[in-house]
């Protein structure tokens, strides 16, 4: 199959261009003014962007969680992503306790396999490191294509590990240039907190917020900040929320150490009074919570300045029956919003259009400083000769509303609801094949590949 896609504005991280692209099978082979190659199909782009399909890296799909399973699966899942111009995503297999990390990988490629129409990989999460398990990354990392491991500072008695189980984690995957990424809020401080609010018969959402303030996330990044010094290794901190922690990145440039931070739309929208609503708050009770105003200026500063680095979702919808089972204690409230579909949407109305981002620093959160980190570039992450052709054009001017009446995930609810964006999603290409057109999906379930990756490619 051949496509030819007409005068689209190409946007790229680096580049701002009106051209043309020729896709032959998965590929991109050319891209050029008024190309003028014989196609299967031809698209024109005129006043439209087109840019690189995103790539989401924090993504819970079918996941067991505090009693429940995060309700959108592979299938829902990465369609929903399509829908949003995301044509590829990193889901978490997370290892039982006990389970090898082989074990976890395979587990979850069982849930995957053949329900994908968007491309996808997983990271581990290491949640019960031992001597055995020391043993794997080398083949997790140069055989399987898992190069990124995630680990959990809260969640104590769940999913926590402690420090001395960190650094060795560290050590070890620093061997073989892998990633090791971290959940960093102080458990303990956590448990303390919740134990008193409980201790005061204080159950409502609101203290799922006040048991998790913002020195949790402070005190356990500046931690993981030092822990990674000491190692050496690639680190990344997912869904970071706020001024304390972003500091502690900062202050550790000053010693010439690199961070790799990522935050979500939600900690860049959204402020605490989500957890004034009553029960209600509880769509939004996730780990860590949404914070401040302040902390919404903070990130969207630090995008600016290069101490953030990509944009996720931390994706985890439950459903409304599943969050009622914490109706009368927020412990019992599994964390966790949906969020996948409008992750490009919302950074694109609320980030460039209100001039806090450009649309090439758009591109790098969403698509290529993902592709980079977490060993997917040239062949994702960018529109280049050579390329896999995932390509979205998208329209800059079209108003739309997000809303649970009319998303594609597997969620009755959504986080976002009500919310006007400017700019839509028309058309997607994922691997050369029209996958979105117009709000239909058009590729089959199963199209999407699981991809090996490589390691970090240095930003
Ligand atoms: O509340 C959240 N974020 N749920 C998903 C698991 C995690 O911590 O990322
Ligand atoms: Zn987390
Ligand atoms: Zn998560």
């Amino acid at each position: 199959m051949s496509i030819l896609i007409k005068n689209g504005r190409i946007i790229t991280a680096s580049d701002d261009y009106i051209a043309d692209i020729f896709i032959e099978s998965e590929t991109v082979s050319a891209i050029g003014k008024d190309l003028n190659f014989e196609a299967e199909k031809v698209f024109d782009a005129s006043g439209m962007l087109v840019f690189p399909g995103g790539i989401d890296p924090h993504v819970h799909l079918d996941m067991p969680f505090m009693g429940a399973f995060s309700s959108d699966d592979h299938e829902t899942g990465t369609r929903a992503a399509l829908f949003g111009g995301t044509t590829m995503l990193i889901d978490y297999a997370i290892q039982s306790k006990g389970e090898s990390l082989h074990s976890a990988l395979e587990t979850w490629k069982n849930r995957a396999m053949g329900k994908t129409f968007g491309d996808y990989s997983f990271h581990i999460a290491v949640t019960d490191f031992n001597e055995s398990v020391k043993e794997e990354f080398k083949d997790l990392i140069k055989k399987e294509g898992i190069t990124s491991f995630k680990t959990f500072m809260a969640y104590k008695g769940a999913l926590m590990i402690d420090d001395k189980q960190m650094i060795s984690i560290m050590n070890e995957v620093k061997k073989y240039d892998g990633l090791v990424a971290v959940h960093a809020t102080n458990g303990d401080m956590i448990e303390y907190l919740v134990e008193k609010y409980k201790s005061e018969n204080k159950l409502s959402p609101w203290y799922h917020y006040l048991s998790q303030p913002e020195i949790t996330e402070t005190e356990a990044s500046g931690r993981f900040v030092d822990l990674a010094y000491l190692s050496g290794v690639n680190a990344y901190i997912v869904h970071m929320t706020c001024e304390g922690a972003l500091n502690k990145v900062r202050e550790a440039t000053k010693r010439n150490q690199k961070m790799l931070v990522e935050t979500c739309p939600q900690y860049l929208l959204l402020d605490a009074s989500v957890y004034k609503k009553g029960f209600d708050s509880a769509k939004w009770v996730m780990s860590p919570p949404i914070r401040e105003k302040k902390d919404n200026e903070t990130l969207w500063a630090g995008i600016r300045q290069g101490l953030v680095h990509v944009v996720g979702t931390d994706h985890c919808p439950f459903m409304w029956s599943d969050k009622l089972k914490g109706k009368d204690d927020f412990t019992k409230i599994p964390n966790g919003a949906p969020g996948l579909e409008h992750r490009m949407e919302l950074l694109f109305s609320e980030g460039v259009r209100k001039n806090r981002i450009s649309l090439n620093k758009f591109v790098d959160i969403t698509s290529s400083n993902v592709a980079k980190i977490f060993g997917l570039f040239h062949k994702k992450g960018t529109i280049a000769v050579g390329s896999d052709a995932d390509i979205v054009i998208f329209d800059p001017e079209q108003k739309h509303t997000i809303s649970a009446k009319t998303h594609h995930h597997r969620c009755d609810f959504s986080a976002f609801e009500g919310w006007e964006v400017t700019g839509k999603v028309k058309t997607v290409f994922l691997r050369g094949k029209l996958a979105i057109d117009e709000d239909k999906v058009l590729v089959e379930k199963g199209y999407g590949k699981f991809l090996k990756r490589k390691t970090p490619f240095k930003i």
